[in-house]
C-alpha cells in the first residue's frame, strides 16, 4: 500500500477546481442585496417577485445592472444602475412612487439622482428621495433652476460621474429643454426626452427642433451603432436603428417652420 498523500492531494486539488468553477458559473446571485435574497430564501417571496421589486430587469451583465421602473400619470421611465462589484447605485431620474423608487435601490448604496431634465413628469418623487434618503441631486444648469429642488452638483457636457467600479459620461443634449442631458455607460445610451425609438423628443419652436437635431447629430450619433438607448418614456431601442431613419430624415429635408412631436418616417 502507498502513500495516501499524493491522491488526496489531488483529490482535494480536483474538489477546489470544481468549487472554483461552480461559482464562476453563479457569479451574479452573489452580488445581488443580501436582504431580497434572503427574504427569498426564506419563502417571503419568490425570486421573480424580488427581481419586479427591484424594477424590470432591461440590461445585465457581471459588471452592472440596469432596472426600469415606469412611474406617474405618463408612465414615465425611471433607471436604477447599479455596480455588481460595489452595490452602488445611481438613479436616473425621479418621476414620481417614492417608495417604489426607494424600493428598487434597497439593498444598494445610492449615490445620487442624475436628471435628463426638469419636466414635471421627471421629478415628481424628487423632493422625498433627496430629503429622506439625503440623495444628492445632479442636473445641467440650464434646467437646475426648474427643478422643485435645488440642485447638489451641476453637470456638464464631458463630465464623468463615478459609481463604485463604473463610470457614466455626461452629454449635453439641448433641444426638448436647453439643459437637456444624456448619459451614457458601457455600451448604454439614457437618452431622457431627446431620443426616442423614431424620433426626436418635442420641441417647442423650430429653432429648439434645429438645436436637438444638432445635439443629436454631434452628441450622440457619433457613438458606436450597437449602443443601446434607454429613453424617458416608452421601449428602447438601438442607436444603428435610429441612425438609419435619422440620416434619411436628413436627406429628405424638411420644413424650417417643422417643430412639435417629429416622427423622423411620417414628415413629409
Ligand atoms: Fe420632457
Amino acid at each position: 500500500m502507498g502513500n495516501p498523500l499524493p491522491r488526496m492531494i489531488r483529490r482535494t486539488g480536483s474538489f477546489l477546481v470544481f468549487l472554483f468553477f461552480a461559482r464562476a458559473a453563479l457569479p451574479l446571485r452573489s452580488h445581488w442585496p443580501d436582504r431580497e435574497w434572503k427574504s427569498a430564501r426564506r419563502g417571503e417571496g419568490t425570486v421573480d417577485k424580488v427581481m419586479q421589486e427591484m424594477g424590470k430587469t432591461v440590461f445585465m451583465t457581471e459588471r452592472v445592472r440596469v432596472g426600469q421602473l415606469i412611474l406617474g400619470p405618463f408612465e414615465t421611465n425611471a433607471y436604477v444602475l447599479v455596480c455588481l462589484k460595489t452595490r452602488c447605485s445611481l438613479l436616473v431620474d425621479a418621476p414620481g412612487e417614492p417608495e417604489r423608487i426607494l424600493s428598487a435601490l434597497s439593498g444598494t448604496f445610492p449615490q445620487g439622482i442624475l436628471m435628463t431634465h426638469s419636466h414635471s413628469d421627471h421629478v415628481g418623487a424628487l423632493a422625498r428621495l433627496r430629503l429622506e434618503r439625503r440623495l444628492p441631486v445632479a442636473a445641467h444648469p440650464e434646467d437646475a433652476s426648474a427643478l422643485p429642488v435645488p440642485a447638489d452638483s451641476l453637470l456638464h457636457d464631458g463630465d464623468r460621474i463615478p459609481c463604485g467600479a463604473l463610470e457614466i459620461g455626461v452629454l449635453h443634449t439641448p433641444g426638448h429643454t436647453p439643459g437637456s442631458l444624456c448619459f451614457h455607460m458601457e455600451g448604454l445610451l439614457f437618452s431622457g426626452d431627446t431620443l426616442f425609438p423614431g424620433g426626436p423628443g418635442r420641441t417647442g419652436s423650430p429653432e429648439d427642433f434645429r438645436r436637438i437635431l444638432e445635439s443629436l447629430r454631434t452628441r450622440i450619433f457619433p457613438l458606436p451603432d450597437d449602443v443601446r438607448v434607454f429613453p424617458g418614456h416608452g421601449e428602447g431601442t438601438v442607436l444603428s436603428r435610429e441612425r438609419v431613419l435619422f440620416q434619411a430624415f436628413c436627406a429628405r429635408g424638411y420644413s424650417p417652420a417643422l417643430c412639435g412631436d417629429v416622427v423622423w418616417e411620417e414628415t413629409p
